[in-house]
């Protein structure tokens, strides 16, 4: 990179509060990406930016800078028969526990006429990762050739797969040393670091999930409405519609966490199981409602339907009809999974050896949750990493976990523990136990917290 300034001029400038120009930020993030600013520079400049953070201007540049510091995707302009025909779409969330709403969303926007290339990562801290997710099935390949991806995404409507070292590569470099910089919790690092990477895949619009609780990536319900808010407004000025929603984290999304179980939940979605179009029983719950308004927006966003009612409808029409199910089939059979997944998941997904119910310490009704110690308890069965190195048992996790306000006693436990031994199932039954607080209230004295908090809609200028 060549600068038009010393590196260290334009550090000086952001450590003394002054705003930097585009330019000086273009150059600054060429410089993170080919190497010629040093680690020291990069951690130098990395704690400037937390201590004096960015204005607006500078965090849509920062995010333009990362984006454009790799590969850009490109889905238009490449002649008949390749380009796509509908609007490329895609969901972010800031990550949960329970949070398998990408599974689900994905084939489910394919099914309504969306295409969705979901570059995904992998779990962090007490929060599940959709890859970890998704490599729970065998054959599945999480890193196919541009080729296959271009491919699958036409035939398919949908392709979840990792990032690659092509996209976005000022942002892996730059992560890695804020992680050992004490300056990640900074609203415009993180902000241009999640939609850098996420706007390379040349999105014609994005929708936002930002979780706000006791299991969210933000501290406090303020910390996660701002990020809400700056993510739309940076996302929209960069060229990008974008609509946050802010949504709880103060449980658990689905009633299960781990990698297979997930897997198998949002299977069940899928197949109509949890949304009773076959039994008759309307149970999809908190999960199914986040993905349903999330994809909603998504319709709305890259104008597959005119309002809200409308694509509500289209989205109830094409769960129901077996669609969004056969486009997951698709995309998993498409990057060398199993291609009777839904038909027989007890066939594929693998299963722990020990089972078994968890009872709270007395009866009553769950009153609070800590999501993220749950999240860690998922960690603790050897689910998650405690080290990016770790390798991952993909088979254990929870299921039946109770909800805010359920009764639990003797008989409804707090959750299934699927454990690899029963030294492990102990050691997270205990953890459980701490995490879920459960006292003796009547139904009505439980304050069940609104599912979907916000919801933040910017158009691109
Ligand atoms: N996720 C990211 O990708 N980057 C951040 O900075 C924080 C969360």
């Amino acid at each position: 990179m060549t600068f038009r300034a010393l590196p260290q001029e334009l550090i000086r400038a952001k450590r003394d509060g002054q705003a930097l120009s585009p330019e000086a930020i273009g150059e600054l993030v060429g410089g993170i990406a080919d190497g010629s600013l040093s680690d020291a520079q990069v951690g130098a400049l990395a704690m400037a930016i937390f201590l004096n953070g960015m204005n607006a201007a500078e965090t849509v540049a920062l995010t333009e800078a990362v984006r454009d510091s790799g590969e850009v995707l490109a889905w238009r302009g490449l002649g008949e028969g390749i380009d796509l025909p509908g609007p490329v779409l895609d969901k972010h969330s800031t990550g949960g526990v329970g949070d398998l709403v990408s599974l689900v969303l994905g084939p489910w926007i394919a099914a309504c006429g969306g295409y969705v290339p979901m570059v995904s990562g992998r779990g962090l801290g007490h929060t599940g990762g959709t890859l970890d997710k998704l490599e729970a099935i065998p054959g599945y390949d999480i890193a196919p050739t541009r080729e296959r991806l271009r491919t699958l995404v036409r035939e398919a409507g949908v392709a979840i797969v990792g990032q690659t070292a092509e996209l976005a590569p000022a942002d892996r470099r730059l992560y890695a040393i804020r992680d050992v910089t004490a300056t990640v919790e900074s609203l415009p690092l993180i902000v241009s670091s999640i939609l850098g990477k996420k706007l390379a895949c040349g999105l014609d619009a994005l929708v936002m999930d930002v979780k706000s609780g006791s299991g969210a990536f933000m501290p406090t319900h303020e910390a996660s409405f701002e990020l809400a808010r700056t993510i739309a407004e940076v996302a929209s000025r960069a060229g990008t519609p974008t609509t946050a929603l802010l949504t709880d984290m103060s449980q658990p999304l689905a009633p299960c966490a781990g990698n297979a179980v997930e897997v198998r939940e949002a299977i069940a979605l899928l197949t109509c199981e949890k949304t009773g179009e076959k039994s008759g029983d309307k149970s999809g719950g908190r999960l199914l409602e986040v993905t349903r308004t999330l994809a909603a927006e998504l319709l709305l966003a890259g104008r597959l339907a005119e309002n809200r009612d409308a694509a509500l409808a289209l989205l109830d029409e094409r769960l129901a009809s077996g669609a969004a199910a056969e486009r997951f089939a698709r995309m998993v059979a498409g990057l060398g999974g199993p291609a009777d997944l839904l038909e027989r998941p007890e066939r594929h997904l693998p299963r722990a050896p020990v089972v078994r119910p968890v009872h709270a310490a007395r009866s009553g009704r769950v009153t609070r949750m800590d999501t993220r110690a749950v999240g860690l308890a998922v960690v603790t069965l050897g689910g998650g990493r405690r080290a990016p190195s770790d390798a991952i048992d993909h088979a254990v996790g929870l299921t039946g976990i109770a909800a805010l306000g359920d009764a639990v006693d003797g008989e409804r436990p707090l959750a299934w523990v699927h454990a690899a031994s029963e030294a492990d199932a102990e050691r997270a039954a205990s953890q459980l136990r701490e995490a879920i607080e459960v006292n003796d209230v009547a139904p009505g004295d439980v304050v069940l917290p609104t599912l979907i908090q916000d919801v933040i809609r910017r158009e691109a200028p």
